[in-house]
């Protein structure tokens, strides 16, 4: 008897039953009333005393082991490729996929881009770490300039010469020292100043700056691009004025306006009830700067304009608080379309 369950043992065990006829096989030869395991059984009544326990034991163990064989394989075969293939259908429409939406940020950006690629201008990239040079010293921001303060800035370890960006004019200031003149480019990126974090500022926050280098480029060039700028951004009906203003790498300077489109100049809190918004700030290159960058200044002349993208998408959308913009809140960021 021994003998005997040992090779029925071996012989379930090398049984093909990958397919379902050959586990129906499996079934007939070892299961079934006639099968082998049943006329195992029949043999076991005649086992005498001892016998039967120990072959009981071992008899019930082989069972459980073909049968486990047979129930674990019947699993698999149902569950199988068969199986998916019937309930699969190719028809039903797909699960609607959830598609984000582009940062208010992003479209500002493309919407500033498109409209000075437009006019002729390329765009141009730079680091974000850069060095006192390209930021201020090239700018003439001298060192003890007191308009260094106005851009608190973030130095990189303890090496004062290494320094976040304040401003995208480091870019403005590689283009120039790389004299492909004419040079007509925006900067667009993101910069850094050590301000503390409030609804009105950030210690990030992204610029576009705008450089126009050739000859004869008069402050009449400068101020009809931006009011075409500000017209197509804010709307037609826009009223824009210059005021005069101050920065160490422009001569004259210049800070411009538009009529307050939220009140239509009746006053409100956005104009801060003087009827008008202060978008940027712009001025003729200082020929000292053209110098530094290795631009001969009686030849050429050019103009240079620099806005914030935050204050731009907040006065466009009428947003309140600049650090909405970087909390990616997703109730926020969902109200922007994905267009553009
Ligand atoms: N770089 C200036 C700033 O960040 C902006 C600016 C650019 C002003 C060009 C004038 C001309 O404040």
């Amino acid at each position: 008897m021994k003998e005997q369950i040992a090779a029925i043992r071996t012989e379930a065990a090398g049984f093909d039953i990958s397919t379902a006829d050959a586990l129906e096989q499996y079934r007939l030869r070892f299961l079934s009333k006639k099968g082998l395991v049943s006329e195992l059984f029949e043999a076991f009544r005649s086992v005498s005393g001892e016998d039967k326990k120990l072959y009981g034991k071992e008899i019930n163990l082989l069972k459980q082991e073909v049968e486990g064989r047979w129930t674990a394989q019947k699993e698999v075969l149902e569950s199988g490729p068969a199986a998916i293939d019937n309930s699969f259908d190719a028809t039903r429409p797909p699960q609607p996929l959830g598609l984000g939406s582009r940062h208010p940020l992003s479209l500002v950006r493309q919407e500033i881009i498109r409209f000075f690629e437009a006019q002729g201008f390329n765009i141009s990239e730079g680091h974000e770490v850069v060095d006192d040079w390209h930021n201020f010293g090239a700018l003439n921001f001298d060192e003890d300039h007191p308009a260094r303060d106005m851009q608190d800035t973030f130095f990189v370890q303890t090496d004062p010469d290494i320094l976040l960006r304040t401003h995208t004019s480091t870019v403005q200031v590689k283009e120039m020292q790389l004299g492909n003149l004419p040079i007509r480019t925006i900067s667009p990126g993101r910069v850094y100043r050590n301000e503390t974090v409030s609804a009105r500022s950030h210690m990030q926050f992204h610029q576009v700056e705008g450089l126009y280098i050739a000859e004869n480029v008069s402050f009449a060039d400068l101020k009809q691009t931006l009011y075409l700028f500000a017209t197509e951004f804010f709307g037609r009906d826009l009223k824009v004025r210059f005021r005069a203003s101050y920065f160490p790498f422009t001569e004259p300077s210049a800070e411009m306006d538009v009529s307050c489109f939220i009140c239509n100049q009746a006053g409100c809190s956005v104009c801060k009830q003087t009827g008008w918004v202060e978008i940027l700030g712009c001025g003729m290159v200082d020929p000292q700067v053209l110098e530094n960058c290795g631009i001969d200044s009686k030849r050429y002349s050019g103009y240079a304009f620099g806005m914030g993208i935050e204050r731009m998408t907040m006065l466009k959308y009428q947003m309140k608080d600049i650090r909405l913009f970087f909390e990616n809140d997703l109730r926020f960021l969902r109200q922007f379309s994905s267009e553009l």
